[in-house]
């Protein structure tokens, strides 16, 4: 481990003395935990996160862009593409990969995200909802799909107890790999790395695109390589409608040798807080909403429709080798202004009121300009799209619930199934849920369900 001689000059050299504040007043062991949490801070990254707060040039949109192409299937197209996919899932070369190493703030969950319980009638969590799909899905195709779980130190052994216990939902243990993202220093405005405690610097997960850095770092590209896989389905936690391994996107992504395939689907409203998919210089992106000016966000064709319409849900498919590629790329820095606990000079832990310094994070979606080739594939998003974010309100939930609940209606009423409502077309009477194990798809459940009957009850079909 790093010495105290070695660890000063390393700080004075970078201007971070004060993480030393305390020493003097720490006992042993607190000595040497704050030692070895400086030899894992990089401080050319520190430097390049203290030079982007005094230039103020975050990443983003400072060139010129137009809404970038999508592709919307028409059937005969979806069919051809599903039996791509199929085929790739049949040979066992699509793993599947999700992003958890989130806080989870706005939750406020105590637990990984993916511990919240939110199966209409089970209680399944979104843990189990991912795992039962993956589990279906191996059956269906007599396949094996290995699981990527990217977590961070905040989540990390409280999520592989959380599999533990739950005995993988199913999964062959084997197939399921964690890893951890990396942790950032937060910086006061002036570029200091703070303390939280007198022998502990605050750290934070380094965001969504940490991933790329992670499947290098923690060796996870050669496990792909080593299973075999090309193909790499990715998504996050809280979406509970998730479509896993969706054939039809897997399909297109392979047939039309995209290197990054990203889902897109009509904005709610001008106002809703996704990234819009646009083509800058001649390469696809995505844009986050904070960096469109209003009269882009509310700016409307000739025929009444946004004109940056359609934005990403955070649903890809990557190859492996373009994994690979971006596992050792640099990704830009976005920066937030956070409330951030912090040790005062007297040695005490502050929790403050108001943002009082910079957290940096990296997003996946900015290795989609470093593509040769990438698509945007046109999904319906009341199938696919019901995050968890807020405890309460819009994408919570009650409302995530509510949207699994509709689509398993959907389901049972193009099986011909009567469905009871509230007023005839209001809310639906009884609770629904439909099992992976049951039925992945509306073509499952046709198969399954003998048709032409009403529901008297709360229906959990498995
Ligand atoms: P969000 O950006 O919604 O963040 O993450 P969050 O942590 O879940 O929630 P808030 O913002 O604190 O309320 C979207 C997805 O990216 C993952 C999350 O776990 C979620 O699946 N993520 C986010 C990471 O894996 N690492 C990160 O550093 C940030």
């Amino acid at each position: 481990m790093i010495t105290y001689n070695e660890a000063k000059i390393l700080l004075s050299d970078n201007g971070q003395e004060q993480i030393l504040q305390f020493w003097d007043q720490l006992d042993v062991d607190s000595q040497e935990k704050l030692l070895a949490q400086i030899e894992t801070i990089n401080f050319a990254s520190i430097n390049v996160m203290k030079d982007l707060l005094i230039s103020k040039d975050e990443a983003g949109a400072d060139s010129e862009f137009e809404p970038a192409a999508v592709i919307d299937f028409t059937e005969d197209e979806r069919k051809a593409s599903v039996e791509v996919g199929e085929d790739l899932l049949r040979s066992g070369k699509v793993g599947v990969l999700l992003v958890a190493g989130g806080q989870g703030t706005r939750l406020g969950f105590d637990g990984p995200k993916g511990a919240f319980l939110l199966g209409p009638i089970s209680n399944d969590s979104l843990f189990a909802i991912h795992a039962h799909k993956i589990v279906a899905l191996e059956k269906k195709y007599n396949t094996e799909i290995p699981y990527y779980i990217m977590t961070s130190q905040v989540n990390d052994a409280a999520t592989r107890s959380f599999f533990e216990e739950n005995d993988y939902f199913g999964l062959s243990k084997e197939r399921v790999t964690f890893f951890v993202q990396g942790m950032w220093p937060a910086l006061t405005p002036d570029g200091k790395i703070i303390l939280d405690r007198k022998d502990h610097v605050f750290m934070s997960p380094d965001g969504h695109g940490g991933l790329l850095s992670a499947l290098d770092a923690r060796g996870v590209i050669k496990d792909m390589k080593i299973r075999g896989l090309n193909t790499i389905f990715f998504f996050q936690v809280d979406n509970a409608l998730v479509d896993i391994a969706d054939p039809a996107f897997i399909g297109v992504h392979h047939k039309e040798n995209s290197e990054v395939s990203v889902k897109v689907c009509a904005k709610r409203d001008p106002s809703e807080g996704l990234g819009v998919v646009v083509n800058m210089n001649g390469r696809n992106a995505v844009i986050e909403y904070t960096e469109l000016t209003d009269e882009q966000k509310n700016e409307r064709l000739p025929d009444g429709e946004l004109k940056y319409k359609y934005g990403s849900v955070a649903i890809h498919v990557f190859s492996v080798d373009f994994l690979e590629q971006e596992s050792v790329a640099s990704l830009p820095l976005h920066v937030a202004h956070k409330k951030v606990p912090y040790c005062n000079d007297a040695g005490e832990s502050v929790s403050p009121n108001e943002p009082n310094a910079y957290k940096f994070e990296k997003f996946i979606f900015d290795a989609i300009p470093h593509a040769k080739k990438s698509i945007n594939v046109v999904f319906a998003r009341e199938d696919e799209f019901s995050p968890v974010k807020n405890a309460e309100g819009e994408d919570s939930p009650a409302t995530a619930k509510r949207d699994m609940m509709e689509k398993f209606a959907r389901w049972m009423k193009a099986c011909g199934c009567g469905i009871p409502r509230y007023g005839g077309d209001g809310e639906l009477i009884f609770k629904l849920e439909i099992a992976p194990d049951f039925a992945l798809d509306v073509n499952d459940m046709k198969r399954k369900l003998p048709g032409n009957f009403t529901i008297d009850g709360d229906l959990l079909a498995k």
